[in-house]
């Protein structure tokens, strides 16, 4: 483990997570710290490893974009998990990250906003604006998971966004108005996911889409492209798989299990 400016050695001495994070890889640059995690994972690396990066020279997002990802300003990081469960029963797990992120971001003063699936908001002067984003990869062998790859990047201190993001994100060190300790906020992070994702093993999703719920934007307007039709709701609640619920105009619940959220101004039509 390299000391460095993450504050590492703070990092360790403040978490709490019994399992997740104490296996801790520090790496200066490097591509995706998904890939890393992959790589850990494919040479028999135990749950719970953790790669954060520096930075990373190809950062990925979700439905195929970049993840803004320069160097020393932000937490850019992957954990291996292991859960012995059916690949169906994986979804949910990048909501009960967006629980734990939430709830981590709040123990530290702010009042985030859950977008689904991936998408972690923050109020700002110019409207809401993302501050955080979950990339979840799997890999499966006859149904079942073989290891989940949570990735998490987090706009801790960037002062400024390029400008093709500009409109779109922002950093707890702008809303906040002060730099925040990388390390502090990743120990907080996984010392609020750890139990979520035990109590996922244990009992399934509904206490923690419980909590997804409590932080998500419901009862908002908003459009969704649905296996190429766009339909207009507003946004209700999860059901126990991960999908979104949203109630049409015309009065029925519909499920969306992929696609992206857009908010309305206005009253949905049907
Ligand atoms: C999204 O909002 O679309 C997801 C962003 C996920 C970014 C993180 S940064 C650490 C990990 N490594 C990656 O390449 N992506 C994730």
């Amino acid at each position: 483990m390299k000391v460095d400016d993450l504050g590492a050695e703070k990092f360790l001495g403040r978490l709490q997570a019994k399992r997740l994070g104490r296996n801790f890889e520090y790496l200066p640059s490097c591509a995706s710290t998904n890939d890393e995690i992959v790589a850990r994972a494919i040479a028999g690396g135990a749950e719970g490893h953790l790669v954060v990066a520096g930075e990373q020279t190809c950062g990925r997002g979700r439905r195929g974009r970049a993840w803004h990802s320069p160097a020393a300003a932000n937490l850019y990081f992957s954990i291996l998990l292991r859960p012995a469960l059916p690949a169906h029963l994986a979804s949910p797990v990048t909501l009960l990250a967006g629980a734990a992120l939430a709830s981590s971001l709040a123990a530290l003063g702010f009042a985030p906003q859950l977008k689904w699936p991936n998408d972690v908001l923050l109020d700002t002067t110019h409207g809401l604006r993302k501050v955080a984003g979950i990339l979840t990869e799997m890999a499966s062998e006859a149904g079942r998971i073989r290891h989940l790859v949570l990735g998490v990047g987090i706009n801790v201190n960037a002062a400024e966004f390029p400008e093709a993001l500009g409109i779109l994100a922002t950093s707890l060190g702008i809303v906040g108005g002060q730099r925040l300790e990388r390390g502090e906020v990743l120990a907080t992070f996984l010392d609020a996911f750890e139990p979520i994702y035990d109590d996922f093993l244990a009992h399934g999703p509904s206490a923690g889409l419980a909590t997804w719920q409590r932080y998500a934007r419901l009862g908002q307007a908003c459009a969704i492209d649905r296996n190429g039709m766009r339909v207009e709701g507003v946004t209700q609640g999860v059901d126990e798989s991960g999908a979104l619920l949203i109630r049409s105009v015309a009065g029925g619940v519909i499920s969306v299990h992929a696609g992206e959220v857009n908010w309305l101004a206005s009253a949905p039509r049907e």
